[in-house]
């Protein structure tokens, strides 16, 4: 398979852009309607681009006919409560599959690491297109918080915290990292998150604002790190017996 793809982006997985002034827009997010869904934590969705239009969030390949992470139908009642979010979310001017503004309750460093997953947003994209990858933005100021990448599910090594205080922009190819939010709270994490084609409009929307890869983590104690790491590998051992019980039951 040969799709099209970015090349900063893909030299390392993600990109950071400029951060936007976020303070000086009102704050659309808290005008959508959500639904509840339950993705990496505790969190409710509000669309803004669905399959079909519709207050509802599942994946397209989810539909009839199903189709891959591309052409989102924009849905009026949504968009007109938050027009600085849907232009923003329009900006690169490439093809938009999802677009939500996710909400998440605090997590742990554990939560997150126990929630680390890849995304399917390249299921059933042809060949030869361009490679889906997901704008992140953070509406809230949540500077303590980490958007959590690892290349490898289990390896600390391959670990990149992305901090998220207000106005923060990156794009990530979340179908290649494990990936999951530490929030560390108190109050609900707000971000829109948008499915974008690569290709040479978001190259040209990557080079307008900036991007680069050139992150360092900010230190995290090897203790806490091992300590997560453990209490990670006991609640899956929990979770598998709990399931082999109920099996067996
Ligand atoms: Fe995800």
């Amino acid at each position: 398979m040969s799709y099209i793809k970015s090349a900063l982006l893909d030299e390392k997985g993600f990109v950071v852009l400029d951060r936007y002034d976020q303070a000086k827009d009102p704050q659309e997010w808290f005008d959508l309607e959500y639904v509840n869904w339950k993705s990496s934590g505790d969190t409710r969705f509000a669309p803004l681009a669905s399959a079909e239009g519709n207050i509802e969030v599942n994946g397209f390949w989810h539909h009839e006919p199903p189709r891959t992470d591309k052409d989102g139908v924009w849905i009026e009642s949504q968009t007109s409560k938050a027009p600085h979010l849907t232009r923003r979310a329009q900006e690169p001017g490439t093809n938009v599959g999802r677009c939500r503004v996710i909400e998440l309750q605090p997590t742990s460093y554990v939560d997150a690491l126990y929630n680390l997953h890849q995304d399917d947003n390249n299921r059933l994209n042809p060949d030869e297109t361009g490679w889906i990858v997901r704008g992140f933005f953070n509406l809230t100021d949540d500077p303590d918080s980490y958007l959590v990448l690892r290349e490898e599910r289990y390896d600390p090594a391959t670990e990149i915290r992305l901090p998220l205080p207000a106005g923060s922009q990156v794009i990530v190819d979340t179908q290649r990292f494990w990936h999951a939010v530490w929030h560390a709270g108190p109050a609900p994490r707000y971000s829109l998150i948008t499915s974008w084609e690569s290709g040479p409009l978001l190259d040209a929307y990557i080079e307008k604002h900036h991007g680069h890869n050139d992150h360092v983590n900010a230190p995290l104690d090897d203790a806490i790190i091992d300590e997560a790491q453990d209490a990670v590998q006991r609640r899956l051992a929990e979770r598998a017996a709990a399931l082999a019980e109920k099996r067996r039951g």
